[in-house]
């Protein structure tokens, strides 16, 4: 509240994950890897859905939507690391470090919402496979996925314009590798009251709580479903149907509770910062790898990629 010290700098300077010299260059070293792996996993994921027949079905176009959503999502959150390194230039204006917090947060509860629509989409593959095509057809996905898209955005619109509301700041230094919401509160000395409550609740209940409860729904469901199933084939295959996208759920659900559901003081910001990164890394190469290790049908659309590469285009992509 206290107005006095406080002015709207015209740039921030993003700290990064540590100020530590020595430890510049393994960082960016670290950084590029994991970049570079979080792109290659999702691109090939792309390429390989793009490419198959056998992969042009609902879970793999939603599959695709999270690619590129991780793609995105791990680019803002890294990018200022790599061009920090390359360029020495630590600062980012207030329009950009904003919209940047905007699109961020929008493509994370995006990423939770996919998810949900995914686990509606597991639940009829498991308790209704003969009617499958038809309620998961091609219309009910693009509206699916539009719908997951822009609830996002809707849905942290208020937040962003909130930020953009702030006028006042104690320091022009973010204390985080790129632009959070919590970081940006914390050196803002406008009253953010309104802001932390509405950030608890909108996080919590509609982004986190919701998506989880409705995942969890369908996944009782399912659980049931499997029960009825007689035989132990029957009931490995109908487990597999969904196991991979239980595994995405699982992963993600535990690293968001591990990153928010601490308490939020000054001498957590630190810790924070190294439980975001660990968050940031994680969950963008999660999906393909966890995918592409657990699924039969990108595995086989790997070895048909190699022997294709191998066959040395001699041979072209047999149909399925
Ligand atoms: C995203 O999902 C929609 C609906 O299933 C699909 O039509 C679209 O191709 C997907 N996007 C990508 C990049 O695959």
């Amino acid at each position: 509240m206290d107005q006095r010290n406080g002015t709207l700098p015209t740039f921030f300077t993003i700290a990064g994950i540590s100020d530590l010299p020595a430890l510049q260059f393994p960082i960016f070293l670290l950084v590029v890897f994991i970049y570079l792996s979080t792109l290659a996993g999702n691109i090939a994921i792309l390429l390989l859905i793009c490419l198959y027949r056998h992969l042009h079905t609902p879970m793999y176009f939603f599959l695709a939507n999270l690619s590129i959503l991780d793609i995105s999502s791990s680019t803002i959150t890294l990018h200022k690391i790599l061009l920090t390194f390359v360029s020495g230039d630590k600062t980012t204006s207030l329009t950009v470090c904003l919209a940047q917090i905007y699109v961020f947060l929008s493509l994370t509860s995006d990423e939770l919402v996919i998810l949900t629509a995914m686990s509606y989409d597991r639940y009829v593959a498991v308790c209704n496979p003969l009617r499958y095509n038809v309620i998961i057809n091609q219309e009910i996905c693009a509206l699916l996925m539009s719908v997951c898209w822009i609830w996002g955005f809707l849905i942290c619109l208020e937040t962003f314009l909130e930020l953009t509301r702030l006028t006042c700041f104690q320091s022009n230094k973010i204390n985080h590798f790129y632009c959070d919401v919590v970081p940006v509160m914390k050196i803002s000395c406008n009253d953010t009251s309104f802001l932390e409550i509405y950030i608890l609740i909108m996080g919590l209940i509609v982004v986190v709580v919701i998506p989880f409860l409705l995942t969890l729904i369908s996944y009782v469901f399912i659980i049931v479903s499997i029960m009825k199933i007689r035989t132990n084939t029957g009931r490995r295959k109908a487990f597999y149907t969904c196991s991979s996208h239980l595994t995405v759920v699982i992963l993600l659900y535990t690293t968001l509770i591990c990153q928010y559901f601490r308490p939020v003081s000054g001498d957590t910001l630190e810790s924070n910062k190294f439980f975001s990164f660990f968050n940031t890394v994680a969950v963008p190469i999660l999906n393909p790898l966890i995918y592409s290790l657990k699924n039969k049908d990108v595995k086989l659309a790997f070895k048909k990629f190699r022997c294709k590469m191998q066959a040395n285009n001699k041979q072209r992509t047999r149909q399925n």
